[in-house]
């Protein structure tokens, strides 16, 4: 949450800080702001609302040529989205400007001690506590803004990413980090610092990942990294695989358009290079076959859309490897007393990487010693990073708000992890789990197909977009995905939806029925566990007899849900597990339909971020 951006070099540094903020407005967008060093000092341009309401401002009245630069754009947590409670917050002087992301604890502690130094503080937040206190320290340590961060960050509790500007040095940019993310960018003659990599791939590919309880300072030739107590720094650099053009809209009207259409290549991506020598082959797990091996208990812990591709490899994974697997949300495994041990394996799954609750969670699960695979989309992120090991979804980056193309490769991801043990573990023979992997593979071009049906669904969504209420129902690896459907509608159309395993409708929701309330049925494969399909089918007439309006998503040739459906919508046939890889794409384009039917931002949904790193 929030997005960082600071530049130092030839350019002019109010151009590159703001098209960096456009890139990491999918992080917050309350309020958005800038600040320049210049020859007569800082000039900090701030405003609440989106990025393009700075703009605006900056438009009407430029900024002078500088070098040296920070911006950020907020997601509110002290304080509301107003232009006061924007960052930069500036020290009283007004020499120095800070940008923060996270939530710094003691911050009422510090404030009380400001206002008692008959400093008087302008805004709500946390953030501004630190302008001051740098300002405080620098006279102490000969103006060196390196040290006086350090020194104030050991004042510090909670987590946070800060980056400040002071007036007296022109070419210097410093920044802290503990828990939120920061990269470096290093650039010929340039550098450059953001919450991630997609703020300056413009520029450059070579990044530098920050560790916990470190400082950088970025001059225009020199990167230097300490930890707080200003000893000299271990960092890991790496080059970015993906081009800036991954992270533009490419002539779609939304992101998540773009994303929703780029899974088949997701999907493929992250199974790329697994099989070899008819092996599958998890070389990057850097955990090894023997403590695999000795694995007797999975738990999953993850949060949101995360949480539901967990809830989908549950069943994969005990079916495969005979191995109990848990699934539970980060921020309730965090203040639990799990039974977890050394023969636990911790599976985190999240896009970002940074997503607090999992992360607090997967260090709670290695205080008690398990060990912790991470499933994750971004490179260098701390999930990876605090882990014993992980497993990349080369989705490539997500922007809008609303995960698709993670989704999907998380599951994916997470069925490598359960094949992978199962021929670690000999629950299934080598031609059996081929099997599994020729069949995963088939599916980006099942998903295309699903992709076709985007102009019948969007029909349906149009009719639907008054409804008050939209029930989903799924059973197995289908009630996962009536929840992810029911997610996405929430957290983009702001309708009530809910998802429910369809055999819990009679034990209560289903009193919820009106006349012509929509109901969407993810239908199971017929040909799977012809059980569950019939048990469906039932469901869909029960609904039906209530007066619900049945929507159906349903395997081509699968006629026997017809005389129930008012709308089907078709999927390829698949097997029972991979289901979800199809039948989630219809509920995704669903909910983006809806929302644009109401008129709303579909990448930028209301009081969201796409990256949530406060608890
Ligand atoms: C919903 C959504 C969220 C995230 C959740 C976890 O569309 O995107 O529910 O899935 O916040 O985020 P990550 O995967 O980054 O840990």
């Amino acid at each position: 949450m929030c997005g960082i951006v600071g530049y130092v070099g030839p350019r002019q540094a109010v151009d590159v800080v703001v098209s960096g903020l456009k890139r990491l407005e999918y992080r917050g967008y309350d309020s958005a702001g800038v600040a320049i060093v210049t020859a007569d000092g800082l000039d900090t341009r701030k405003k609440a609302g989106k990025l393009a309401n700075l703009q605006t401002i900056i438009a009407g009245d430029p900024m002078s040529l500088s070098s040296t630069g920070i911006g950020h754009t907020r997601w509110a947590t002290h304080g509301g989205p107003t232009d006061a409670n924007a960052h930069p917050h500036v020290s009283d002087d007004g020499t120095v400007a800070v940008i923060h992301n996270g939530i710094i604890e003691n911050f009422a502690e510090l404030r009380e001690e400001l206002t008692n130094l008959g400093i008087q503080l302008n805004s709500e937040t946390d953030t501004e506590v630190v302008a001051h206190l740098l300002q405080i320290v620098l006279p102490s340590v000969d103006g060196d803004l390196s040290e006086a961060m350090r020194r104030v960050c050991r004042r510090l509790s909670g987590a946070f990413t800060l980056v400040a500007v002071v007036a007296e040095h022109p070419d210097v940019v410093v920044a802290a980090r503990r828990n939120s993310p920061l990269v470096v960018g290093r650039g010929e003659g340039e550098n450059f610092l953001a919450s991630d990599v997609s703020a300056f791939i413009e520029y450059t590919r070579n990044a530098i990942e920050l560790g916990q309880d470190q400082v950088v300072c970025i001059t225009p030739s020199d990167i230097t990294i300490t930890d707080f107590d200003g000893n000299p720094a271990a960092t890991v650099e790496f080059e970015v695989t993906w081009d800036a053009a991954a992270a533009e809209r490419g002539g779609y009207e939304l992101f998540m358009l773009k994303e929703i259409a780029e899974q088949p290549k997701a999907v493929a991506d992250t199974l790329l290079g697994r099989m070899k020598d008819n092996r599958l082959n998890l070389d990057e797990l850097r955990i090894s076959e023997q403590e695999l091996r000795n694995i007797k208990k999975i738990v999953v812990i993850a949060c949101g859309t995360a949480y539901h591709a967990g809830m989908i490899a549950k069943y994969a994974i005990e079916h495969w490897t005979r191995i109990p697997c848990e699934v539970e949300l980060a921020s309730e495994f965090r203040y639990r007393d799990p039974i977890v041990s050394s023969e636990t394996l911790v599976i985190a799954i999240s896009q970002s990487g940074e997503t607090m609750d999992t992360i607090m969670a997967l260090r709670h699960a290695k205080d008690q010693g398990a060990k912790v695979l991470a499933i994750c989309n971004t490179r260098g992120a701390t999930i990876p990073r605090d882990s014993d090991a992980v497993l990349y979804t080369n989705a490539g980056p997500e922007i809008a708000v609303a995960s698709t193309k993670a989704f999907l490769t998380q599951v994916v991801a997470a069925y490598l992890v359960g094949l992978y043990l199962a021929q670690v573990h000999g629950t299934k023979y080598a031609d059996e789990i081929s099997d599994v992997l020729a069949q995963l593979a088939d599916m980006p071009r099942r998903i295309d197909l699903v992709l076709d049906t985007t102009e019948h669904v969007r029909k349906i969504a149009h009719e639907l977009r008054d409804a008050k209420s939209v029930l989903f129902i799924g059973r197995h690896v289908g009630y996962p995905v009536a929840l992810e459907g029911a997610l996405k509608l929430k957290e983009l159309a702001y309708m009530h939806a809910e998802g429910f395993a369809a055999g819990e409708l009679k034990h209560g929701p289903i009193a919820l029925l009106e006349e012509g309330m929509p109901v969407i049925v993810v239908v199971p494969p017929k040909t799977g566990r012809d059980v569950l399909h019939e048990k469906i089918v039932s469901n869909i007439q029960e609904v039906r007899a209530r007066g619900a309006r049945t929507i159906v998503i349903a395997e081509e040739g699968d006629e026997s849900v017809v005389p129930y459906a008012n709308d089907i919508i078709r999927i390829p046939e698949s097997p029972t597990l991979l289901q979800p890889l199809l039948a989630t794409i219809p509920l995704q384009i669903l909910a983006c339909a809806m929302a644009t039917a109401k008129g709303y931002d579909v990448d930028m949904p209301r009081n969201l971020a796409k990256s949530v790193t406060v608890e």
